[in-house]
């Protein structure tokens, strides 16, 4: 409340980030800190196994060098501009999460980005330099050398950013001492890494196998070979990745376990829940099956076989970030901040004053009969609209419409006496800020929407209206009255 809110009524603000957010993982994962690794290691095999005259066996590292053609390609284009655009995204969505979590985090985010630039200049520089260096043993030697520090240098981003995503689920300590290192060593960060770095290394070596049946030929000596390592690879990663997925599910709060549900298939799906469960952990596993067959069998593995456990993989990941997101509601950060962008320690101020009179950004500080409904528009956009549209994906209207009927006008009595209580029935929503004439306005607002269908527009369309009570002027005028009656008070003693 404290910026003007931008808001995406068709696609729902969440989704935008979401949708940027996890191409970025997949990429981060699949083709940097899991792929990079990896091909350096590839990279070695070839120089190991290469006929003692030779520095490498050439046909290998010409493979070797053509998949890392693919992720220098991916991750410098598509990987670098999603970066930038979960910036663009969460600062439009949730400017004050981002803010709070720029604040706490200053100095891990300073060292991420120069770690992150470091990685961008040595993924350009391991690649460019790639053929040069196979002139002599001493240069592709520094070369592999080189790959094992790039290695690392992905590796620390996710370090970094891993602490941020823990700590909004769970900030631990620091909600008592606000310090950095309380909020960078929270519950959730090493349990969460501990799975992150497995699973980054097998979804890098599953798309590496994929990316072997289509760089090299049919039942050739290279390709077998490179089958059985892609194979190794996965199999080397999986207990860890169990592991790791083990201990992060025993850290994980029981508030968050009990919204897994609903994040893993949305209201609609829940009672689903548990077959969309196995399916999940079936098709990760179907790397594992994948990984053991190529082992064993590397000659009957080609490209049909490979692809739909790696798009399996890839979703196994996106469906993991968008859990990872929903089950930390109703909070953004973990027992401060609700996904709405208020404060928790504020809500007992928002519940007496209301929350309009606290906004700099809102068409309506007094709520009249005449303005009621687009007074309820405020608060919508303030209480409900980081989560809910008006005629979109997740849009208020239906999800009081699958409650009281598709066909029949919505009760306003029914709804106020509804959203109150809100937060008990759905832990996942954050409760009510507002106060009883604000309730009120909202319902109006809702009804009106359901009838009029009209869709709500963001700050970036309507332009940034000052709450008439929040104007310099006024509030300039507030000061020297409070000055004047101190200045009567202290007259007349
Ligand atoms: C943190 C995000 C968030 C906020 C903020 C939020 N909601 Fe929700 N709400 C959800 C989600 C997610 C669902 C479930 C959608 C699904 O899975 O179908 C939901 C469902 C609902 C439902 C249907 C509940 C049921 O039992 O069927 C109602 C009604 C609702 N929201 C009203 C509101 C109102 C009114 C506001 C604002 C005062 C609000 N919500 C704010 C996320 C939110």
């Amino acid at each position: 409340m404290d910026f003007p809110m931008f808001h995406l009524d068709w696609l729902n603000d969440r989704f935008l980030i979401a949708v940027i957010a996890i191409i970025h993982v997949m990429i981060n994962h699949g083709l940097a800190v899991g792929f990079i690794p990896y091909i350096t290691w590839l990279e070695y095999k070839g120089v190991k196994n290469a006929p003692a005259d030779q520095i490498t066996d050439t046909k290998w590292d010409e493979l070797i060098y053509n998949k890392m053609k693919v992720a220098f390609i991916i991750t410098t284009t598509i990987g670098a501009m999603t970066g930038v655009g979960i910036w663009f995204s969460v600062a439009l969505v949730s400017p004050s999460s981002i803010g709070s979590l720029i604040r706490v985090f200053y100095w891990a985010w300073f060292t991420e980005w120069i770690v992150f630039v470091t990685e961008v200049v040595l993924i350009m520089i391991y690649y460019l330099t790639w053929k040069n260096s196979n002139k002599s043993l001493n240069a592709k030697l520094k070369h592999i050398r080189f790959g094992a520090f790039l290695s690392l240098a992905s590796w620390i981003t996710m370090v970094i950013i891993v602490s941020i995503l823990g700590f909004m689920m769970d900030p631990g300590n620091w909600n008592t001492d606000k310090s950095l290192l309380n909020g960078f060593t929270n519950p959730i960060y090493i349990p969460q890494l501990a799975f992150r770095t497995p699973v980054a290394m097998l979804v890098g070596g599953v798309f590496g196998m994929l990316l072997t049946t289509i760089f090299s030929k049919k039942e050739s000596a290279i390709r077998i070979l490179a089958i059985k390592y892609a194979g190794k690879w996965v199999m080397f990663w999986t207990p860890f990745a169990i592991a790791g997925a083990i201990y992060y599910w025993n850290v994980m709060p029981d508030a968050m376990k009990a919204n897994m549900s609903t994040a893993v298939g949305s209201m609609d799906f829940e009672e689903y829940y548990d077959l969309l469960k196995y399916f999940i952990i079936g098709a990760a596993s179907l790397s594992i099956i994948l990984a053991l067959w190529a082992t064993l069998r590397p000659k009957k593995v080609n490209f049909a076989l490979v692809v739909v456990p790696c798009l399996f993989i890839f979703g196994f990941l996106g469906i993991f970030e968008r859990v990872r997101e929903f089950v930390r509601k109703p909070y953004v950060i973990g027992n401060y901040m609700y996904s709405n962008l208020l404060r928790e320690e504020d809500y007992p101020l928002y519940k007496k004053d209301g929350v309009l009179k606290h906004a700099t950004y809102a068409t309506v500080s007094e709520i009249t009969p005449e303005n009621k409904v687009l007074a309820g528009r405020d608060v919508f956009m303030i209480t409900c609209s980081r989560c809910h549209t008006s005629n979109g994906i997740n849009s208020i209207v239906d999800v009081f419409e699958n409650m009281y009927g598709k066909d029949k006008p919505l009760n306003e009595q029914a709804m106020a006496s509804y959203i109150p209580n809100m937060h008990q029935g759905r832990a996942f929503m954050p409760p009510f800020p507002g106060n009883k004439k604000e309730l009120e306005a909202l319902v109006a607002y809702i009804k009106q929407l359901q009838s009029s269908g009209e869709s709500l527009q963001g700050a970036q369309t309507e332009g940034v209206i000052i709450n008439p009570i929040n104007a310099v002027d006024e509030v300039a005028k507030r000061i020297e009255a409070d000055l004047a009656q101190k200045e009567q008070e202290d007259d007349n003693n």
